[in-house]
């Protein structure tokens, strides 16, 4: 069997463990990478990348439907879905060989293969061409997560996780959603805009759990307009094959029925790919759920071996892995006070329209028994979002009523996903309302909701009639 000596061995290739090797690799160390699949990871290769691309499709073709408003004559759109799917590839295919060029520049050796411990130094990859040994003073677990099944409804065949959702054979006339949260709605609303019949079933009370129900009012708002049926503190339990469709099993509030559907995508959460990897071997301990506890540093139980990205605790988002796996790198190359900080960590939901957050909530700072002040402001009263014929949303601003310091910003409507890096900034800065307030903000952008939401915050919103 080969063997490989490297100073840090990362295992997985995602936004968390692609970062970390290439911030090594600039700090002078030997790595070597195992990842089995594509570089990129879940993000670039069944996630973010390629759902983004789907979901700016939809919007175009809902775009091109609503173009009459503006004077245009344009001939209802229809869509070849294999031109959609190989536009959406070459997307993809461009981003990942991107992260093999820079691996190249950096000397980041791939080994590509599924890795497991042998014990705290030393992982065996088993490659295409056999297995071959690495060993490394430090090793850094960025596996990832999964999609989480549950019972009744195994993936495959007409269950889909995200990944068949990204990559559809043929447009299904009806799909059922199971689980109302983040993917749900994403590819939901992307499902709906290009003409699917799209039935969401979420077992809360409401879409989005978590997320400030302001928000969640004006995407519901939007789901129920592009024609989605949601049923919330609703169950789906079992399918069967009948008559060319699935038969699904459901109990909405207390009652039992049936539904037909063509596909069923099952986004209920995901799950840490912590199972495989050995861990025992290596002295590294897991929680109850697969999930691998570090601390600030990004250390596992066992010496030597850090863990970023999913399948540690806390939000499963890529900007959250990549900056963990910039702390991780920094601690091994052993620059002092690296930590990871977890507060002002934006979340960014690509519905339509899309929601952006940083913070904590109204409902948060209240459990807290934090006294706060609350500003709104609507697009609808922003010129560049009437301009751009997106003026559905809102943006909302939770502070500290003793020290005017933002604790969150919610933001709903148009461009939020990049509005909201301005919001993480100044939480990060430790700015105040009053801060934001007296920045001046360019004229017409999108930007000056934020503005009028913390002019709000003290009642001194120019555009609102109080
Ligand atoms: P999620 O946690 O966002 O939503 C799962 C939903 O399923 C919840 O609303 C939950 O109440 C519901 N649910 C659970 N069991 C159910 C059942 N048996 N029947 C009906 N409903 C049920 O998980 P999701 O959407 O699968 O996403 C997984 C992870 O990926 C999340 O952590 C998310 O943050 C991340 N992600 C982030 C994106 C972004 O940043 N834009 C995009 C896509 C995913």
């Amino acid at each position: 069997m080969s063997e490989i000596q490297a100073d840090t061995l990362v295992l997985g290739a995602g936004p968390a463990g692609y970062v970390c090797a290439i911030r090594l690799a600039q700090l002078g160390k030997k790595v070597v990478v195992v990842e089995e699949e594509d570089l990129g990871g879940t993000c670039l290769n069944w996630g973010c990348i390629p759902s983004k691309a789907l979901i700016s499709a939809g919007h175009f073709f809902e775009q091109a439907e609503h173009a009459s408003k503006m004077g245009f004559t344009v001939e209802t759109p229809s869509l070849d879905l294999s031109k959609l799917i190989t536009w959406k590839d070459g997307i993809v295919q461009r981003l990942t060989g991107g992260i093999g060029m820079l691996f190249k520049s950096r000397s980041v050796e791939w080994l590509k293969g599924s890795g497991s411990f042998v014990d705290g130094g030393t992982v065996q990859v088993d490659t295409a061409d056999g297995p071959v040994t690495v060993k490394a003073r430090d090793i850094v677990i960025a596996a990832g997560s999964e999609p989480a099944p549950i019972s009744g409804f195994d993936f495959g065949g007409r269950v889909w996780s995200s990944t068949e959702a990204l990559s559809p054979d043929e447009m299904p006339a009806r799909l059922m959603v199971i689980g109302g949260g983040v993917i749900g709605l994403e590819l939901g609303m992307f499902y709906a805009q290009v003409g699917c019949e799209v039935t969401v079933v979420e077992a809360t009370a409401s879409l989005l759990p978590g997320t400030d129900p302001e928000l969640v009012k004006v995407v519901a708002r939007k789901a129920k307009k592009l024609g989605v049926k949601v049923h919330t503190s609703s169950f789906a339990r079992s399918w069967e094959e009948k008559e060319g469709a699935a038969h699904v099993a459901v109990e909405i509030g207390g009652e039992e029925s049936v539904m037909v559907v063509d596909r069923i995508l099952l986004s209920v959460g995901r799950r840490p790919r912590t199972g495989s990897l050995g861990l025992e071997s290596a002295g590294v301990k897991t929680d109850d759920r697969g999930f691998i506890p570090v601390d600030e540093q990004c250390r596992t139980s066992a010496p030597h071996i850090y863990a970023i990205g999913d399948l540690t605790l806390g939000p499963m988002l890529a900007h959250k892995g990549s900056a963990q796996g910039l702390v991780a790198a920094a601690v091994i190359a052993g620059q002092a006070g690296a930590a990871f900080d977890n507060k002002v960590i934006p979340s960014v939901i690509f519905t339509d329209p899309e929601i952006a957050t940083v913070g904590i909530t109204e409902d948060e700072a209240k459990e807290q028994g934090i006294a706060i002040k609350v500003g709104r402001f609507n697009f609808g009263a922003n010129g560049r979002a009437l301009s751009i014929g997106k003026a559905e949303g809102l943006v909302k601003v939770v502070c500290d009523a003793s020290d005017d310091s933002l604790l969150g910003v919610h933001m709903v409507g148009p461009n939020v996903t990049d509005l909201i890096a301005e919001a993480a900034l100044a939480m990060e800065s430790g700015l105040t309302a009053e801060d934001i307030a007296l920045t001046v903000h360019p004229h017409p952008t999108l930007n000056e909701v934020f503005m009028e939401a913390c002019e709000d915050v003290h009642g001194l919103c120019i555009h609102s009639a109080g």
